[in-house]
């Protein structure tokens, strides 16, 4: 590693809180699938910030949009009007199919907050004594106080007790567990439609279907958090389109501006209303310079086909990985939709294998000991697949000898 690297690192461990176990690289430079590090080492990134950069690294409709309005304005605050945040909301209802609004926050944690507030501000109108959220065991909704109650997982939890009350958390894809827990007292059901930071867990189209028909007829409101599946990442514009459900309110983050800090809450026209003016709010959210890269983003993923693409793409990388499993054995699980793809390791040895992967140009990431996670740009082809393949194979085929 360069010099530029050691200072970044040193300086990181002085005055930067821990939060993070970085992987030992400083990545410079960016262009589609490509990542430059700061000795001009190159990498195919198979990672895009975490399912953020969806139409790769340094895209130049972005870039122009970004830079125009950078030159122009900044922020002046959600107490004004300003360019590109209503054509953005538009675009993004559109998208979801009519009929909707929404509010703009800064992350996915924000989005889910945001949502959480609304659920239980709707239900003092619609289900009065209802304020739970019930959602699945392994999701993953943020870091907040109040996402970090709504994410299904004890070990993130612990540390921060106590957490805000209201929350019930149900196995993914069992029917019978979410309709014990759909009572009386519960506003929302929050559901991922492919768990990401769990570990790619699909849920199955018959648990989606049932859900929304409990969350009807018990007269709860259906959230999708579509932060790590949104915006064509697994083919479609949003993932819940491939099961035809409507749900009353979808979180979105990540994608949605290519990589700058946005997140977004959008719910049925009825349900949104239930928000009046004081009722929630962000400085920044909305700002001029993310809702123009937004509304440049959501153009080009459409110009260039880009779902169509992670469909295609995604469906062999899963082939690809399947066959190493057949060959090697290493591999013994396959899942996910479109770009969205984990595989789980018959050994411990994720952590090690991504290691190896970046030494040999594939930046990869992985979920806990087991599960290798594959969220790349979807301008991703099947050449860079192939390239991917080939590392993964020759470091599982290493590690087994
Ligand atoms: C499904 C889902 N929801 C919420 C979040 C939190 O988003 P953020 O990190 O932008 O707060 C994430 C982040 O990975 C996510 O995958």
């Amino acid at each position: 590693m360069g010099e530029a690297f050691e200072v970044a690192r040193s300086r990181d461990a002085h005055c930067v809180m821990q939060t993070y176990a970085r992987k030992p690289v400083m990545f410079v430079r960016g262009r589609g699938m490509r990542l430059s590090d700061d000795e001009g080492t190159e990498y195919l990134d198979f990672v895009s910030g975490i399912g953020s950069v969806n139409l790769g690294h340094a895209h130049p409709a972005v870039t122009a949009a970004i830079s125009e309005q950078a030159a122009k304005l900044v922020h002046v605050s959600n107490l004004f009007y300003v360019e590109h945040r209503a054509e953005l909301a538009c675009d993004v209802v559109r998208l979801l199919g009519g009929g909707m609004r929404v509010f703009f926050a800064n992350s996915g944690a924000e989005a889910n907050e945001g949502a959480i507030k609304l659920a239980r501000k709707w239900a003092t109108q619609a289900k009065p004594g209802a304020h739970t959220v019930v959602t699945a065991l392994e999701s993953f909704h943020g870091r907040t106080l109040a996402t970090l109650a709504a994410t299904g997982q004890p070990g993130k939890q612990e540390a921060f007790a106590p957490l805000p009350a209201g929350f019930k958390h149900v196995p993914l894809n069992d029917v019978a567990a979410l309709d014990a827990a759909v009572d009386d007292s519960v506003a929302a059901v929050l559901l991922e439609v492919v768990q990401g930071e769990g570990g790619v867990w699909p849920a199955s189209a018959e648990y989606l279907s049932a859900a929304e028909r409990i969350c009807r007829e018990r007269g709860a409101l259906l959230m999708i958090d579509e932060v790590q599946t949104g915006f064509f990442r697994t083919g479609p514009a949003f993932a819940h389109q491939a099961f035809g459900i409507s749900p009353d309110v979808v979180t979105l983050a990540k994608a949605m501006a290519n990589g700058l800090p946005v997140g977004a809450l959008v719910a049925r026209e009825e349900v949104a209303t239930a928000f009046v003016p004081g009722d929630h709010g962000s400085t920044f959210g909305g700002g001029p310079v993310v809702c123009a890269a937004g509304r440049a983003t959501i153009a080009a993923l459409e110009a260039e086909e880009l779902g169509e693409n992670a469909a295609r793409v995604g469906a062999y990388l899963q082939t690809g990985l399947r066959a190493i499993a057949d060959e090697t054995g290493a591999i013994v699980d396959v899942r996910g939709a479109g770009l969205m793809v984990g595989c789980s390791l018959g050994d411990p040895i994720a952590a090690e294998v991504a290691a190896s992967m970046l030494e040999r140009g594939c930046v990869v990431n992985h979920i806990g000991a087991n599960i290798l996670r594959f969220l790349p740009p979807l301008v991703c082809g099947t050449a860079e697949i192939d390239t991917l393949l080939a590392t993964l194979s020759a470091v599982l085929e290493r590690a087994s000898a």
